[in-house]
């Protein structure tokens, strides 16, 4: 496994890779891998020659009360992880790598930004849309590989892409749950026993949601109401917000007419969730 810190040595390694005529998959992390991580690059291994990861936890995507100091950690795991899937590369970049004294440019998609996770966590897409715009150009990927669990990340991703004609072809990858319908997600790591069984309501309104969709239901105002009633009947579950949305431009919607998105942001104790389903008329 090769494990490359620099930016400089990073271009060199992809240029190599090109040189052969040969393709590139990224999968940009921020480390502590879980299965759905490890999903991602075997999905990579299938699309392209050669799969590199990025692990860096980008701090520009963090708010100022966020988790980024505690956001946890395991680089030596991580490795193991991803060659066992088959990584032949991993970028690993510090922060003073990514963002040297003096940076001082950002990448700034509108609208599409504005709503569900932007509303409550200011900058944050930024600070991911920047982070993105950076690895895509130092690694040179011929495709990257981005879960649809973070479905607004995957939005905004596409959006910069397209709108920056970037090269990289941007794949969706499905949400990878635990037994019980929890998304995998490094946070999961935060939840107590009792927290963990709490969490899985997210699911269980989703479900609920595209069972009153398939029942006939197409008010989103009374499959709002539904999901909150049931969330709010769960200890320790306190909703960010709850919101029917258009698959692309995630703006809300009154009535399902065709194809729309169920998304969901909770705390369950100090841990926020996200998580999303496709809703169906
Ligand atoms: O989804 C994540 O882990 C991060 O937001 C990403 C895409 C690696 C950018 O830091």
């Amino acid at each position: 496994m090769d494990v490359i810190t620099d930016v400089h040595d990073m271009k060199a390694y992809v240029r190599e890779i090109h040189a052969m005529g040969e393709t590139l998959c990224l999968v940009p992390t921020m480390g502590y891998l879980h299965e759905g991580h490890l999903d991602l690059m075997r999905r990579g291994r299938t699309l392209a020659d050669h799969v590199i990861i990025s692990i860096f936890v980008n701090p520009t995507q963090f708010g100022p009360h966020e988790d980024l100091d505690t956001y946890p950690r395991d680089f030596a795991r991580d490795e193991k992880l991803a060659e066992s899937v088959g990584v032949e590369c991993i970028f690993f970049p510090g922060v003073q790598e990514m963002y040297p004294q003096g940076y001082a440019t950002y990448v700034n998609v509108e609208q599409i930004t504005e709503g569900l996770c932007g509303a409550g966590r200011p900058g944050h897409f930024r600070g991911v849309a920047t982070v993105c715009a950076k690895l895509f150009n130092i690694c040179d990927p011929d495709c990257a590989v981005f879960g649809e669990k973070d479905y607004q990340q995957l939005a905004v991703i596409r959006r910069m892409v397209d709108d920056l004609n970037m090269r990289v072809q941007i794949i969706a990858h499905p949400t990878v749950r635990e037994a019980d319908g929890l998304a995998m997600s490094s946070r999961n790591k935060y939840l107590s026993p009792e927290q963990r069984r709490n969490a899985t309501v997210l699911n269980r309104v989703l479900i609920q949601a595209q069972e009153l969709v398939k029942a006939g239901e197409h008010d989103t105002a009374a499959i709002r109401q539904k999901t909150i009633e049931l969330i709010r009947s769960t200890p320790e579950v306190v909703i960010d917000y709850v919101e029917i949305v258009h698959p692309e431009t995630l703006a809300c919607l009154d009535m399902i007419e065709d194809q729309a998105v169920m998304a969901l942001a909770v705390k369950v104790g100090p841990t926020r969730l996200i998580d999303n389903m496709t809703l169906e008329a």
